[in-house]
C-alpha cells in the first residue's frame, strides 16, 4: 500500500511512536513534549500510520468541522476498537450505539440506575472499603445489563457471569493498555471470542421471553432480528447486545470514579451535593470529566481533503488520520485550567475562557457533529449516583496522593495506575 500523502510535508516528530507499536513511559506526555519541540501540527509515522497532530486553534476547529464521508471518526473508532475486539462483533449489527437515546429510553436508563445504586448499597453493607473504579464499573454493568440484555441479565449468576465476560471483552482495554494489544492479536484473540460466546449463551435465552414488555430496549433490538432463524437471530441479539454495552459504558464509569474522587479531595462540595445541589453535581461531573479526559480525537481520511491550521494548508490523502489530543488542550496550566474548580461550568459550558483561543480548545463531551449523544445521560447518571453514594455513605480517601492515570492510555477517560481504595461507612446503619 503506497503511503498516505501530506503536502506540504508537515514537521515529523523524529522518533515519536504511538503505544501500539513502539513502548512508552506516558503516551501523553510523549505528544506533548513533541508539541513543545514542534510546534501545535506536526507528523507522527507510527506503524503503518500516518497521523496529522494538530493542536492550533484553527487546527482544532478544523478539526471538529470534518465531515463524516470526507474524514471519518466511525472508522477510525472501528480501527482503534478491532485491535481487541473479534471481527465478528463489527459485522451486520443492526442497532448501535448511536440510537440509544430517545427520550424513554434515557428515562429507562435512569430507572434501572437507581435500582442499581440500591443493589450496590445492599452490596456494600454498613462499612468497609472497596477500589472506586471497580465499584462503578460494576454500577455501570448493573445499569446498562439491565438497560439492554433482557430479563435476569442484571441480577445473580448471570450477572456475575456477564460481568466476568464483559471484563475480558472490553473494547476500551484498546486504548488503556494499547502496549498489550500486540499479544491480544498474538493470540487470536482467543480470550475475546471465548467471551463473546459466552455472552451469546447467556444473553440468547432470553429471546422471545414472556417478560419482554419490561425490557424495551432489548424487545427493540430483537425486534430488529425478528425476521431471521431463530440461530441467526440469537448470535445477531446478542452480539447487538454486546457491541452496545462495550462501546457505550466504561467512559461512564470510570468519570464517575473521578468525580467522586474529586468530591472526596474536595469535601466543601461534596456536602453541598450531598445535600442535594444537583446543579452544582452537575459542573462536578462535566470538571472531573474534563480533567480525566485523555481522548485520542481520530479521523480516518477517507477522501482528499484540505485542512487548514491556521499557520499553514495541508492537502491530506485517504489513508491519512487527522488527530488531536484532548490532555494537551483542556488543561492548560498557563490558564489555570489544570485545577479542579466547577465553577468554571455554566450549566453545561465551560466559561473559563479567559485567553483561550477558541472555545474548541477545551471540551469533556466533544464538539461539532460528532459530540456524545449521551451527554445528557451521562451528566445526569453521574448526579445521581455521586449524589446517592454521598447521602448513604461517608467517602474516605486511602490514596496517599491523588490518583494518577494509566501512563499508557491513549484515547477515553482515564484509568487509575494503581487500586484507588476508599472505606465508607454507613451515615445510618441498618
Ligand atoms: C462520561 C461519559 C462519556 C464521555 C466523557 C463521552 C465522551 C465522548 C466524546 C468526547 C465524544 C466525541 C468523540 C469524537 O468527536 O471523536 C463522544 C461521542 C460518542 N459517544 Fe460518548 N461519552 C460518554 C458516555 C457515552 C455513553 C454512556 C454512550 C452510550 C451509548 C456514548 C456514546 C457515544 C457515541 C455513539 C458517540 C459518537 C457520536 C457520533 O459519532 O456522532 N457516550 N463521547
Amino acid at each position: 500500500m503506497s503511503r498516505a500523502q501530506i503536502s506540504p510535508e508537515p514537521t515529523l516528530a523524529v522518533g515519536v511512536g504511538l503505544p501500539w507499536d513502539v513502548a512508552v513511559d506516558d503516551a501523553v506526555d510523549l505528544l506533548a513534549r513533541a508539541r513543545e519541540v514542534h510546534g501545535d501540527t506536526f507528523l507522527v509515522e507510527s506503524g503503518r500510520d500516518r497521523v496529522l497532530f494538530t493542536f492550533s486553534p484553527t487546527g482544532v476547529e478544523s478539526f471538529y468541522a470534518l465531515p463524516e464521508e470526507v474524514a471519518s471518526k466511525g472508522v477510525a473508532d472501528y480501527l482503534m476498537l478491532r485491535r481487541k475486539l473479534p471481527d465478528a462483533l463489527f459485522e451486520g449489527r443492526r442497532t448501535l450505539p448511536g440510537s440509544l437515546f430517545r427520550k424513554e429510553d434515557v428515562a429507562s436508563y435512569l430507572g434501572n440506575l437507581e435500582e442499581a445504586l440500591a443493589a450496590t448499597v445492599a452490596e456494600l453493607g454498613d462499612s468497609g472499603s472497596v477500589d472506586v473504579f471497580a465499584l462503578t464499573r460494576r454500577l455501570g454493568h448493573r445499569m446498562g445489563l439491565a438497560s439492554w440484555a433482557g430479563p435476569g441479565a442484571a441480577s445473580g449468576a448471570a450477572f456475575d457471569d456477564l460481568v466476568v465476560a464483559f471484563d475480558a471483552l472490553d473494547g476500551a482495554d484498546a486504548f488503556v493498555h494499547p502496549d498489550a494489544m500486540a499479544a491480544v492479536a498474538a493470540s487470536g484473540k482467543a480470550a475475546e471470542r471465548a467471551a463473546l460466546d459466552r455472552v451469546v449463551e447467556i444473553v440468547g435465552v432470553s429471546i422471545g421471553s414472556v417478560e419482554l414488555q419490561a425490557h424495551p430496549l432489548f424487545a427493540r433490538i430483537a425486534a430488529e432480528w425478528a425476521d431471521e432463524p431463530p440461530e441467526v437471530a440469537r448470535l445477531g441479539v446478542a452480539y447487538d447486545v454486546a457491541l452496545i454495552h462495550v462501546a457505550s459504558l466504561s467512559n461512564l464509569g470510570a468519570a464517575l470514579a473521578w468525580m467522586l474522587i474529586d468530591l472526596i479531595e474536595h469535601p466543601a462540595a461534596a456536602g453541598a451535593v450531598a445535600a442535594g445541589d444537583r446543579e452544582l453535581a452537575a459542573r462536578c461531573a462535566l470538571e472531573s470529566t474534563r480533567l480525566a479526559q485523555r481522548s485520542i480525537m481520530a479521523r480516518t481520511v477517507l477522501a482528499p481533503v484540505t485542512f487548514d491550521t491556521g499557520d499553514a494548508t495541508y492537502d491530506v490523502s485517504p489513508g491519512a488520520t487527522i488527530a488531536t489530543l484532548l490532555p494537551l488542550t483542556n488543561r492548560s496550566p498557563e490558564l489555570g485550567h489544570d485545577t479542579w474548580s466547577p465553577d468554571r461550568w455554566t450549566r453545561h459550558r465551560f466559561t473559563d475562557t479567559a485567553g483561550l483561543a477558541s472555545p474548541q480548545l477545551v471540551t469533556a463531551f466533544g464538539h461539532g457533529k460528532h459530540s456524545c449523544p449521551a451527554q445528557p445521560f451521562s451528566i445526569a447518571a453521574m448526579t445521581m449516583a455521586a449524589t446517592h453514594l454521598l447521602t448513604q455513605f461517608e467517602l474516605e480517601p486511602r490514596w496517599s496522593s491523588y490518583p494518577r492515570p494509566v501512563p499508557a492510555q491513549i484515547g477515553g477517560v482515564a484509568r487509575a495506575a494503581e487500586p484507588c481504595l476508599m472505606t465508607y461507612r454507613r451515615r445510618d446503619p441498618r
